[in-house]
């Protein structure tokens, strides 16, 4: 029994593809989406997903697409099946400062895709996502976009590519286009292909497309001599000079493959869609306290990676993102719960995000569930079928604005604690309070200011709670270990705050980097921590 168990999580595995797109704003993540969807057969027409940007997908339009296909999608994990693959691709809020809801979602993932503005070349947003990558050794596949536009050159974008983020790279494809800039098809340097595209009404259809070689007499006459001897001339060139193409220094994020597209016109995405799903890696072990966990192992092991309330209006229940490491998930299955030591049974776990509500019967590793969250749950939690294992905690990292909150009404303060626990719970603020403060007026950080406004939106809109952020002067929060004669006897420069974490923990804010150096010095029987010793230390 257990032996066909292990042959069939291996089989499924095998075809298991989980990546994120990391792009800063509009280099085309969206557009990029709407084709990986149409190409893999899982839409008919891109664009009908679409909305204003930062809103979330009107659910007509998603229940269009369900019905269309049984697909399962929402706005923060689409599943779809190509070819033999069964691919899980994971929204990255397109916040424009970094915030830490993204970086939980590249935890969850084996592969990341990075868009680049072929104009733009690599913007601050992206460096700073691909570094989160690098850290996790997550293979990054380079996609650099809107090459219909006039922008940089090919070769100065690979060499921006290797200088800014300091990672090889080998072209997979080439763009081929007029003296003009005019793009007319991309260049296969692996299966040395020419694909000449025509363009789709709106790019909302496949780009029907002609594949020939690079002597074939059609491109000279799409072309003029000087652009076709200069394409000819580079592609020479990268075949002799160029990195080969190593599937292990792509595999440990060492080498990026680039491929060259227009997501608008549909050039070169099914081009990309194939190359990618085959270099990219499966399920990775991940790493547990207990050791590195085989995503092959018989028993069910996951984690919990992104928490959220709302997401579905008429139900208002909150969902935990839980990714699946290793074993078969099954509905109803009985758990551990790791960081409680209880025992969890999961029935409501939940496709993300038919219409409907619909359950997942089964999973493998590297897909995601939602499963409904009575407040048991919170990030980083593993949950597991037998033997105890514990993922490492996904780190925090420290805040570094804080402001309080005002409110008109006075009436609304009992709604405005309940947002703002679930609002906490997943993660989005983390919440002080002043030592000594009868009313517990709390005082809100973040790593990101945007990380306020989404918080003032959300507990209008879901709270139905009109809140004002005030900014509050302090940039670093240090929590204190010692004992508490210690801490209570501390020098301090003006302008700090002694407030507690909701575990009652000791924590100073401070105004500044100099406030950091002289409380440290002056105090040597304290120590200052950037996050909470525990999960630090
Ligand atoms: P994002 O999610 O990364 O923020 O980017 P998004 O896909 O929303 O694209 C940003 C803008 O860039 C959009 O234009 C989109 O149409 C355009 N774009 C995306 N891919 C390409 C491409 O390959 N070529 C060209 N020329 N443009 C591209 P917009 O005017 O802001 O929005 P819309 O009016 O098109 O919706």
């Amino acid at each position: 029994m257990e032996q066909t168990l292990t042959s069939q999580v291996a089989r499924e595995v095998q075809r298991r593809r989980t990546f994120a797109i990391i792009s800063h704003p509009d280099a085309g993540k969206t557009t990029l989406t709407e084709k990986l969807l149409l190409y893999a057969g899982a839409v008919r027409l891109a664009g009908s997903v679409r909305t204003r940007k930062g809103q979330r997908h009107a659910t007509s339009d998603w229940m269009e697409m369900e019905q269309e296909r049984g697909i399962s999608i929402t706005s923060a994990v689409m599943q779809f099946d190509y070819r033999d693959y069964h691919i899980n691709l994971l929204d990255t809020p397109g916040h424009q400062d970094f915030s830490e809801d993204t970086y939980r979602v590249l935890t969850a993932v084996d592969n990341a895709v990075m868009v680049i503005d072929s104009a733009n070349g690599v913007e601050s947003q992206t460096r700073k996502l691909f570094e989160v990558c690098q850290r996790r050794r997550t293979p990054v596949f380079t996609l650099i976009n809107k090459v219909d536009r006039p922008g940089k050159e090919p070769l100065e974008l690979l060499g921006e590519i290797e200088d800014v983020l300091g990672i090889a790279t080998v072209p997979m494809n080439w763009p081929v286009r007029s003296m003009l800039g005019a793009v007319v098809g991309i260049y296969d340097l692996q299966q040395r292909q020419v694909h000449l595209f025509e363009r789709a009404e709106h790019g909302s259809q496949r780009a029907p497309v002609q594949v020939t070689d690079l002597h074939d007499p059609v491109l000279a006459e799409l072309l003029e001599p000087q652009a076709l001897a200069q394409l000819r001339d580079e592609v020479e060139l990268l075949e002799a000079a160029g990195d080969a193409l190593d599937r292990d220094r792509v595999q440990s994020g060492e080498l990026t493959p680039v491929y060259f597209a227009s997501a608008l016109l549909n050039f070169g995405v099914q081009l990309f869609l194939d190359s990618f799903l085959d270099l990219a890696v499966g399920p990775v072990a991940r790493k547990a306290q207990q050791g590195l966990v085989r995503p092959e192992h018989p028993h069910f092991s996951g984690f919990v990676f992104k928490l959220q309330a709302n997401m579905d209006r008429r139900h208002r229940d909150r969902l935990a993102f839980v990714r699946v490491c290793s074993g078969r998930f099954e509905r109803d299955m009985v758990v551990n719960h790791v960081r409680t030591g209880k025992k969890l049974r999961l029935t409501r776990s939940l496709k993300l995000f038919a219409q409907e509500r619909e359950s997942v019967d089964e999973a493998y590793p590297g897909d995601i569930v939602g499963l409904i969250n009575p407040g048991m749950l919170a990030i980083g939690d593993t949950l597991c079928s037998s033997e105890r294992v514990e993922f490492d905690e996904i780190p925090r990292f420290p805040p570094e604005h804080f402001a309080t909150l005002s409110l008109p009404e006075t009436d609304q303060r009992k709604a405005l604690a309940k947002g703002l626990d679930q609002l906490c719970e997943e993660g989005l603020v983390q919440v002080f309070y002043p030592v000594g403060d009868v009313m517990r007026q709390p005082i809100l950080a973040a790593v990101g200011p945007l990380q306020f406004d989404v918080l003032t939106d959300r507990l209008e809109n879901e709270y139905n709670v009109q809140a004002r952020v005030e900014r509050l002067p302090y940039e670093h929060a240090r929590w204190l270990e010692g004992t508490a004669a210690a801490i209570a006897a501390m020098r301090c420069p003006p302008g700090c705050a002694r407030v507690l974490d909701p575990e009652e923990r000791p924590v100073l804010l401070l105004p500044d980097d100099w406030s950091v150096r002289y409380t440290t010095e002056k105090n040597p029987e304290v120590t200052l921590h950037r996050m909470p010793p525990k999960a630090n230390d």
